[in-house]
């Protein structure tokens, strides 16, 4: 099993020597490694079971040292920065040498952010490279928000787990980009379309998930648990279901089932995105045949959940 800890020299030393360590970030865990050696990515890869097609983000401190790795960075990637990092924010940038291709899949833009955790900014400060790091879970599966997540699935494949507590956020950064003059958001996450639009003052563009994705986190059946989960409204499925071993996720109501998980009592999209994660996880474990749950509204930070239900619920067939 890997040992858990908060000992920032150990990690360093661990990802100085081109081995992995499980990081904590606002969003969820990344299993990061130096975003520079291509011996040290290609092992995150090897414990994630991910495809080499799909890229990695690459974590740094501070905007000054954003310029070590990409050609430019564009007005409006500047702004967004400015006003949203640290924090939950992604951006596609041309990169430039210094960033081997195996970060990339071989693409000429890579994904930059500044995560707002202060171990995991500690770590960074001291560290003299970025950290690629992608979710700490197997390629597919639901993100992991607590040390405990990443040791469940990831502890016999890695050294070192960083604790930082629960990920504040609980779902994973907005990954945005630039299309001509157009702004694009590729996935949404922790920043809203509303802050972003605000912010540069322009409407933009969501790329809905294609079988072709730009991004693999856009693919139809991503961030999903072993179980069935079904998308509709619960009360009636309930009716229609009466010999099944259910389990229910709810937005606010409690439907009183036996397995009732609710994302947030009180109707808060920010603390229904901090448990969404740990409650599928947790249903996950059930002795159930299907789980029902319902889209939340959305708006703000509810479009990052509903992005992650339906494909957590989407099935081949
Ligand atoms: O919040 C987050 O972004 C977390 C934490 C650890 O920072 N990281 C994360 O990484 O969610 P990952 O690898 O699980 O998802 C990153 C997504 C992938 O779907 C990947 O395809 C996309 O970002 N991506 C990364 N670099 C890209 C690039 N150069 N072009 C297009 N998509 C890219
Ligand atoms: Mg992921």
């Amino acid at each position: 099993m890997a040992e858990i800890g908060v000992d920032l020299f150990k990690a360093a030393v661990i990802l100085k020597n081109d081995d992995v360590v499980a990081i904590p970030t606002e969003t969820v865990y990344g299993l990061a490694a130096n975003g520079l050696s291509a011996k040290a990515i290609t092992k995150v890869f090897e414990v994630k079971n991910r495809p080499a097609f799909d890229p990695l983000i690459v974590h740094t401190s501070s905007l000054d040292r954003i310029f070590e790795f990409v050609e430019m960075v564009p007005e409006k990637a500047m702004t967004l920065f400015k006003q949203f990092s640290p924090g939950p924010l992604t951006i596609l940038l041309p990169k430039n040498n210094i960033i081997p291709d195996i970060v990339t899949s071989g693409l000429p833009l890579v994904g930059i952010r500044i995560p707002n955790h202060t171990i995991t900014l500690e770590l960074l400060k001291d560290l003299p490279f970025p950290l690629a790091a992608p979710s700490a879970n197997p390629f597919g599966y639901v993100s992991p928000t607590q040390a405990s997540h990443v040791q469940d699935q990831l502890g016999n494949k890695i050294p070192y787990i960083l604790d930082g507590g629960s990920c504040v956020v609980g779902v994973e950064s907005t990954i945005v980009g630039f299309e001509g003059n157009k702004t694009i958001i590729y996935r949404q996450g922790g920043i809203t379309k509303e802050a972003i639009e605000s912010t540069l003052g322009e409407s933009i563009e969501t790329r809905i998930s294609s079988s072709k994705p730009m991004a693999p986190g856009m693919l139809q059946s991503h961030y999903a648990p072993g179980k069935k989960i079904i998308l509709g409204d619960i009360k009636s499925l309930i009716d229609n279901n009466i010999n099944k071993k259910i389990a229910i996720l709810s937005f606010a109501t409690d439907f009183q089932t036996g397995n009732d998980y609710i994302l947030s009592k009180t109707s808060n999209l920010a603390e229904a995105a901090q448990n969404l994660f740990a409650h599928l996880r947790a249903m996950d474990a059930l002795d159930i045949d299907v789980i029902f749950a319902e889209y939340v509204p959305n708006l703000g930070i509810g479009r990052a959940i509903n992005d992650r239900l339906k494909r957590a619920a989407f099935h081949e067939n």
